[in-house]
């Protein structure tokens, strides 16, 4: 019964061989196909980035024009997959529809189901990335009940997400009233960049092990997108802005470091801790930086900023946040600055998942050319009742 090893979150398993993203958590290291975040973060745009993923090298100046061009060509959402939106309550949240929608693609592109072909494979990869953010900027306007935006061919990745989410007019243009300001593009870009992959994070290996299958892309994705969902991954930058408010001023956070330190309530400091950082996580520091230029543009005194930086100044002065290593995580500063780019708080999930469709369909792309692909079958520690006889209804 018990010759199996019980590592029930992969503490000391690794689940595969993978050669996109690379984690060092005691240095703060995090490289995608051995190229520094920090440099990433500061030179590329999100599709060269999204590329490097699903490629393994940076493209060229043609191979990313070429790749823009079939990301934004396939950015158009099918007219009766918009209508699946009318479906959905008007308080739905944007994560329910983006699971269901995302889930739905397989419904239109049979051809692609059986996975057989690569180049197939690369089309239906580079499809995902370029509808998610049309399916995401349409679940906030069903949710605000405004007209959908159709996606622009001639504006960038993030500037075409802008617009369709904030765009006044369903004749699709910006007026001189709501211009994109390219600075919340560029922040949008960094955001989008650093949430772009994590090696097998939970909705990274979820994406997998559903691949292991043969399960179609767009099935594998949406259960991605379910697991990312939880407060404890994905969720967590939403769960940040919302603890924010609750806790409401600075003289109130010992008490929230108290109550996250009490062995016997549950609360948790929301984008503290992370299971491989136990040093610092470098997004976290990179993201820090961005927030101040973020809310030194939009001139906005934010307290929920200055709310950030006193729970995070009381807990890395805690013992108790010292000793078991716990430091900011990327979704600590993730959710003011969304804020300050007025995405509203229920869609930040929903941004989070649309930066890490690279990451999934890299991973789906890499496992499905694995020749030696197993369908991942966990075993299990039985701790159940032993065999015993069946007892009639009427003697129970
Ligand atoms: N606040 C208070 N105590 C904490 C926290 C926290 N945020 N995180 C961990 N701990 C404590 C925990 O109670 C446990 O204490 P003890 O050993 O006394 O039982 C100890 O630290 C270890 O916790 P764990 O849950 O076993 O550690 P883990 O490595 O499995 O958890 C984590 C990692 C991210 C799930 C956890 O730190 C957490 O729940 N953080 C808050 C949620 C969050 O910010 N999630 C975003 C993660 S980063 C983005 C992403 O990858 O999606």
């Amino acid at each position: 019964l018990d010759c199996f090893t019980h590592d029930p979150g992969f503490v000391a398993t690794a689940s595969c061989k993978s050669k996109i993203t690379y984690i060092d958590g005691d240095k703060g290291i995090l490289l995608y196909r051995g190229y520094p975040i920090e440099q990433l973060a500061e030179k590329c745009e999100f599709t060269e980035v999204a590329y490097l993923l699903m490629h393994g090298e940076l493209p060229n100046e043609n191979q990313l024009l070429k790749f823009n061009l079939e990301v934004s060509d396939k950015a158009i959402i099918h007219e009766s997959l918009r209508k699946f939106f009318d479906g959905f309550h008007y308080d739905a949240h944007p994560m329910a529809m983006l699971v269901g929608v995302v889930g739905s693609l397989s419904a239109f592109y049979h051809s692609e189901l059986n996975n057989k072909d690569p180049a197939q494979r690369f089309i239906s990869a580079t499809r995902m990335i370029g509808k998610m953010p049309t399916i995401a900027a349409a679940s906030y306007r069903h949710s605000v009940g405004r007209p959908f935006v159709y996606p622009r061919m001639d504006l960038g990745y993030c500037e075409n997400f802008m617009n369709m989410m904030f765009s006044r007019s369903s004749q699709n243009y910006i007026d001189q009233d709501h211009y994109i300001d390219q600075d919340f593009v560029k922040a949008l870009n960094l955001l989008f960049i650093l949430h772009a992959d994590h090696e097998q994070n939970a909705s990274t290996s979820t994406v997998r092990l559903a691949g292991s299958t043969g399960a179609n892309p767009y099935a594998c994705v949406a259960a991605g997108i379910a697991a990312l969902w939880g407060p404890a991954h994905g969720g967590a930058n939403e769960a940040v802005l919302n603890m924010l408010a609750e806790i409401g001023t600075a003289e109130n956070v010992p008490k929230y470091i108290a109550k996250a330190k009490d062995p016997n309530d549950p609360f948790r400091l929301m984008g503290f801790g992370h299971r491989v950082y136990k040093n610092f996580d470098p997004r976290a520091t990179i993201i820090r930086k961005t927030c101040y230029e973020v809310l030194k543009k939009t001139q906005t005194d934010d307290p929920l900023f200055e709310l950030a930086l006193a729970v995070e100044e009381h807990a890395l002065k805690d013992e108790y946040f010292i000793e078991k290593k716990l430091y900011p995580n990327v979704d600590f500063y993730s959710g003011v600055i969304y804020k300050a780019l007025n995405i509203p708080v229920d869609m930040f999930t929903v941004m989070f998942a649309i930066a890490r469709t690279a990451g999934w369909v890299s991973h789906w792309l890499e496992m499905m050319e694995d020749p030696n692909k197993l369908i991942s079958r966990p075993r299990q520690l039985y701790v159940g009742p032993a065999q015993r006889d069946y007892i009639p209804i009427n003697t129970r």
